[in-house]
């Protein structure tokens, strides 16, 4: 049966790396069997631009009847001066939240060949495999009461609520217990128990989720603490588990590991597995338009969407090994260079990932 594929390309660097992840899945069309409609829609900024509103009610409804959703980026300075809730972020947030995408997976990967190019010694990132499950339609991000006050004194006041209700915690956990028993067997947990009750509950949740699963090893760390130990020593992770803003910010740390934000995917799934796949990274407008962007983050996106809500295995593999190989090959864009590489385009890295591909029909 042919699957739709909803195509959300946004804003900055956005278009430019939806283009060869498109590129990667024509091919898959074209030569390797794979049986997908693709559909664009606007959303973000563009979406602004062209009808006022940053997830018009065309991309919602191709959202839900999509089998999966690939999204490359949203926002930018253009934007900025625009009340929050009209804001092109509200655009991918709406999409989470009206879809039930709760758990967000982000794997940070060291692909060998990229070593040099974290900030930190090649030691401490070699061979680096952690998985980030990130709750993500809950916490801060969507609690209420929020907005900006005046106070009785004429002092404004902006204030937001982190909530975590139980059934909340219990399917995130459960995501992350399932995770660590298919890798290592182990999970960490992140909070900030000690001072945010929220997070209190979380700990308490989380344990009690845990006792269902005797061959996960799980331990419990403070946040603080957490982005300490990354890049003290990461690779004391397997799978960490958290909340959405503590999940924003430590997927962000987790990815400079890898040596570039630019190689990161991740897949926002519902309680189905249908899902919307996205590169962690954001819309760069500070390069968009000039061919400068990683498309990597992006391609190996459409191989988590090929794994987890197409069920192709196989070609998700191919995708991931075409990357490893180019890689190989020395292409680097400007993100992930070393001293003596020479660097390439976005058109060009996308051009010689479909390049492996065909090579291997
Ligand atoms: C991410 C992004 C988003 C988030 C922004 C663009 C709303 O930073 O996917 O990590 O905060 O979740
Ligand atoms: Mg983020």
């Amino acid at each position: 049966m042919t699957k739709t594929v909803a195509v959300l390309a946004g804003d900055g660097i956005g278009p430019e790396i939806m283009a060869e992840a498109v590129k990667v899945l024509e091919t898959l069309r074209a030569s390797f069997g794979l049986k997908v409609t693709l559909e664009n829609a606007l959303v973000g900024g563009a979406a602004i631009d062209a009808t006022g509103n940053p997830l018009p009610a065309e991309t919602l409804a191709l959202a839900k009847r999509a089998d999966a959703l690939l999204l490359a980026a949203v926002g930018g300075p253009k934007w900025e001066p625009l009340e929050m809730a009209q804001r092109p972020e509200k655009g991918l947030l709406g999409l989470r939240s009206e879809l039930g995408l709760f758990a967000n997976l982000r794997p940070a990967t060291l692909f060998p060949e990229l070593a040099n190019a974290s900030t930190l010694k090649p030691e401490v990132v070699e061979n680096l495999d952690i998985l980030i499950v990130r709750e993500l339609t809950g916490d801060i991000y969507f609690g209420q009461p929020r907005g900006v006050r005046v106070l009785e004194n004429g002092e404004r006041q902006g204030f937001n609520t982190m909530l975590y209700s139980e059934s909340e915690i219990e399917r995130i956990a459960r995501v992350a217990f399932e995770s660590a028993a298919k890798r290592q067997g182990r999970l960490c947990s992140v909070d900030k128990a000690n001072v945010l009750e929220s997070t209190e509950l979380w700990r308490e949740v989380v344990t009690r989720v845990g006792k269902e699963y005797p061959n996960v090893k799980l331990t419990h760390m403070y946040v603080d603490n957490a982005a300490m130990q990354l890049v003290r020593n990461p690779k004391q992770f397997d799978v960490m588990v958290t909340g959405n803003l503590f999940g924003d910010i430590l997927s962000d740390l987790a990815s400079q590991l890898t040596g570039s934000i630019g190689m990161l995917p991740s897949a926002s799934l519902d309680s189905n597995n249908k899902g919307m796949y996205e590169p962690i990274h954001g819309s760069a407008p500070d390069i968009a338009g000039k061919q400068l962007a990683n498309p990597l983050a992006m391609i190996l996106s459409v191989a988590m969407m090929l794994r987890y809500s197409l069920k192709e295995e196989k070609l998700a593999v191919l995708v991931e090994e075409a990357v490893a190989q180019v890689l190989r090959d020395g292409l680097r864009t400007a993100d992930i260079k070393g001293d003596n590489d020479t660097v390439v385009k976005t058109r060009e890295m996308g051009d010689a990932v479909v390049a492996v591909l065909r090579s291997k029909l």
